[in-house]
């Protein structure tokens, strides 16, 4: 073998185990990634997980037809409800007031739904027998289509919603105190 063979295969050498230890650090990483999130999930699983009887929605407790909507709570909390079924949303048109903190509660009554509100972040899924909850904050005043954005089934392309963000006075001037509002025509 001549010299220059010899460092060839030296450097290839060189090379590969340079290689290997960089793939190595790859799926260790990989593995450290998963050690730590399996670890972090069964020490530290979710605070708050909201459970509700799906069967029983409609008689008792929250998410009764007539408490279905936006209320506006004596600190002037803005609170929507809504249920998604197959194939539609209750209430159908929801109301908001623009620029304030909005907690939107939600669950369905059947299969897994979600939504997203137009071009929002506001964007939820709804699993039955779990209350999924969330804060946000709209900002564009005018109307967003809510589309279910969870397979249901053969009419999930036609669950739509619609949002209206109101201006916070016109949105007061349609509050009821103690009432759930929303924009389905009666
Ligand atoms: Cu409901 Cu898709």
């Amino acid at each position: 073998m001549s010299a220059v063979h010899g460092a060839g295969a030296q450097a290839a050498e060189l090379a590969e185990r340079r290689w290997a230890w960089i793939v190595a650090a790859i799926i260790l990483v990989l593995v450290a990634t998963m050690v730590f999130t399996g670890v972090h999930w069964a020490a530290m699983p979710s605070s708050r997980v909201e459970v509700i009887d799906p069967r029983t929605l409609h008689m008792r407790g929250e998410f009764v037809e007539d408490n279905l909507g936006t209320t506006v709570d004596a600190q002037g909390q803005v609170t929507v409800r809504l249920v998604a079924q197959q194939y539609s949303f209750t209430p159908q048109c929801i109301v908001v007031p623009a620029d304030t903190m909005v907690t939107v509660r939600g669950t369905a009554s059947d299969a897994i739904h979600g939504f997203v509100v137009g071009r929002t972040n506001a964007n939820v899924m709804l699993v039955p027998g779990f209350i999924s909850t969330f804060r946000t904050r709209f900002t564009q005043v005018g109307e967003h289509l809510m589309p279910c954005h969870e397979y249901c089934g053969t009419g999930h392309e036609g669950m739509w919603g619609r949002v209206q963000v109101l201006e916070p006075a016109e949105f007061l001037r349609r509050a009821e105190p103690g009432k759930a509002v929303s924009c389905v025509p009666r």
